[in-house]
């Protein structure tokens, strides 16, 4: 009896490990095989792999990032690097992003569900912290060469606090770490404002006035069915379906971190 438990025990520590991150490859590299057709309705983990043999050195480099991407009103311009941007990424477990703050400008608090993010910054002086689950901040301007951690799921922010444009580069450990922002979810998901209002203590007409700002335009007339997506947040990339381990389909843009 005592030993079942223990195996159970073992094998409950196994999954969970291995749940806690994206799966080792099985191969040196599985470059995304961006055929038409070939990615949409795969299972993100098992994306095709192109055919080794024809694998060269430019699979492996990638030259998109080298310029800021479109600025949002927040002055904030973010381009998320994934497998579908860049295909020689599939498999390995990373992606990247490139973000720019104008001056001023701000990332709003967002979490990544899937992945921690290393966050070097490349320019600028950039208020940067997060929360954890205590709602403790742990935030502090750091400058060009420093280097901010944001630990896997919670939430965090910037704000470029210089006189100049900041750049970021930051680093995820997951090839699909996701994105949800918190004032996008809040209020521009749908939840029923009834909830909302008990929730932060506003009147109709302040929900409503958030609810504009934070709906997206092409959901802002009433639902019938609850819309289990997680929206595209970029323009750049094509969107995928995906199955999540949870197995619900979501669609996914796995594009930039564009506010909206
Ligand atoms: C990959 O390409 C090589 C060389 O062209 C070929 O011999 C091999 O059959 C291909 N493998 C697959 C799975 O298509
Ligand atoms: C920036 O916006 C322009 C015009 O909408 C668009 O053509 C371009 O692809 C966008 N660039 C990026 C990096 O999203």
């Amino acid at each position: 009896m005592y030993q079942e438990m223990t195996v159970l025990l073992v094998i409950f520590l196994i999954c969970h490990i291995i749940l806690a991150a994206d799966p080792d490859p099985v191969q040196d590299f599985c470059i995304l095989n961006t055929k038409p057709g070939s990615q949409r309705t795969a299972r993100f983990n098992s994306l095709p792999c192109k055919n080794s043999s024809d694998a060269t050195t430019d699979d492996f480099v990638f030259s998109g990032i080298k310029t800021a991407g479109n600025f949002t009103k927040t002055g904030f311009s973010a381009m998320s690097v994934n497998p579908i941007i860049f295909p020689g990424l599939n498999t390995l477990g990373m992606s990247f992003v490139r973000a720019d703050l104008g001056v001023g400008g701000i990332n709003v608090p967002h979490f990544h569900p899937r992945a921690t993010e290393i966050a070097y910054v490349v320019q600028g002086k950039v208020y940067s912290g997060f929360v954890d689950s205590a709602n403790r901040v742990f935030a502090k301007v750091i400058e060009k060469g420093e280097v901010m951690v944001f630990p896997r799921g919670l939430v965090h922010f910037q704000m470029n606090v210089g006189n100049s444009p900041a750049t970021i580069f930051g680093c995820f450990n997951s090839q699909n770490p996701g994105l949800q922002r918190i004032p996008s979810a809040i209020f521009g998901s749908g939840i029923k404002e009834e909830l909302l209002e008990k929730a932060f203590g506003l009147s109709p007409r302040q929900i409503g006035k958030m609810r504009r700002r934070f709906i997206p335009k092409e959901l802002r007339h009433p639902r019938k069915a609850p819309v289990a997506t997680i929206r595209s947040v970029g323009s750049l990339v094509p969107h995928l379906l995906l199955e999540t381990s949870s197995s619900s389909t979501l669609l996914v843009g796995l594009g930039t971190a564009q506010e909206q």
